[in-house]
């Protein structure tokens, strides 16, 4: 519609109470002198290279106006008061500073394809290793759309787990080292180095910032059970949006204590299990039934929030809602912590099931998706 404006050139400006006023047929847009002087782009406010900002809020002045603004075909020219700086905007840029678009935020449900059910995601797609490392795109993207992506035919090999991740990113690194090993140990710090079967859940909840990303790369698997389970917490969060909006309110604004203590390590952090952003998308998940401390919350407040939980829980658990597979040798799933739950099923330890995982952010793996397209 803007555009449309734009080849009709039929902007005018003026000056009103010290910021512009930008006329284009009816449409008519104040823009504030001092962020008309933010977004300016010439030699002394942007560095030329790096288009970093050369000055802070103090250094402009406090009385900021516009003095003047001209019309030059699709550019308009201003002068500021009291200072007399002078800078060139593209009016479409100033046409779209009057409806910004909602912020990107790659960490929230917006642009991300949900999956109710496992059946949304079945069959299961993976991704030979060989192809990943030539054209790693397709299986970035899965992480950031569908919350996962599995890789297949990756070495078997310890501490392979640490090199896919740092085929995208930068490995996290924790109490737990730089990779863990999630196999049956002898006196276990945590139920994940045990044969039981674990409940959905996202990891490190007791972390801040959490981890982003998981990896869990399988060198052996010859045992009786031991399946692994992803479902999508935003998934389920959006259901309880829509029908049940007490509970979703309460979970979004009730904050708890996620808590791990072990001899070498005391952890914690206090978020909500579903965190939203500024404009109410849902942004992280944290779901762990281990580390979640009892909430310090008024009666009446307790049996609102666990009648909440129990609701969400009833999503997460929900057996279509989990997909189900078997990580075979070679197998390693990259997954965002943050959004998908995992779970696995109970294993006989004498069968040998040996499993390697490390920890990594989204932002590396963003910033390499975006890398790629931009080179290819
Ligand atoms: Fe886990």
């Amino acid at each position: 519609m803007y555009s449309q404006v734009i080849e009709k050139r039929a902007a005018a400006v003026s000056v009103v109470d010290g910021d512009l006023r930008l006329t284009v047929d009816d449409a008519v847009i104040e823009i504030a002198a001092v962020w008309l002087r933010d977004a300016c782009t010439d030699a002394v406010s942007r560095d030329a290279v790096s288009g970093q900002r050369l000055f802070n809020i103090v250094d402009l002045p406090a009385d900021l106006r516009v003095r003047d603004a001209q019309v030059h075909g699709d550019r308009i020219e201003i002068e500021f008061a009291p200072d007399g700086h002078r800078s060139v905007f593209e009016l479409d840029a100033l046409l779209a500073a009057d409806a910004p678009a909602p912020l990107a935020d790659s960490r929230t449900e917006q642009g991300k394809r949900l999956w109710r059910t496992a059946a949304e995601v079945s069959p299961l797609r993976s991704h030979d290793w060989a192809g990943y490392l030539a054209d790693p795109a397709t299986a970035l993207q899965d992480v950031v759309k569908s919350g996962f992506a599995l890789l297949r035919g990756v070495p078997a090999e310890p501490g392979q787990v640490t090199e896919v991740a740092e085929t995208f990113g930068f490995v996290r690194e924790t109490n737990y080292g730089r990779l863990f090993d999630v196999r049956v140990e002898e006196n276990a710090v945590n139920l994940a180095f045990t044969g039981l079967a674990i409940s959905p859940h996202t990891d490190n909840p007791y972390r801040d910032p959490v981890p982003t990303l998981q990896l869990l790369h399988c060198l052996h698997n010859a045992s009786v059970g031991g399946e692994s389970g992803l479902v999508d917490g935003f998934a389920a969060a959006a259901t309880l949006r829509e029908h049940d909006r007490r509970a979703f309110d309460v979970l979004t604004g009730t904050a708890v204590t996620y808590r791990f203590d072990a001899p070498d390590a005391h952890l914690s952090a206090v978020a909500p299990l579903i965190a939203l952003d500024q404009s109410g998308r849902i942004r992280e998940i944290r779901f762990n039934n281990r580390s979640m401390a009892v909430p310090r919350l008024r009666p009446d407040l307790a049996r609102e929030f666990y009648r909440a939980y129990r609701a969400f829980a009833e999503l997460l658990f929900a057996p279509e809602a989990q997909l189900n597979f078997h990580l075979g040798a070679g197998d390693c799933l990259i997954f965002d912590n943050t959004r998908l739950l995992h779970a696995r099923t109970a294993f006989a330890a004498a069968g040998g099931r040996h499993l390697q995982g490390t920890y990594a952010d989204l932002d590396g793996l963003l910033s390499t998706l975006q890398t790629y397209q931009e080179t290819r």
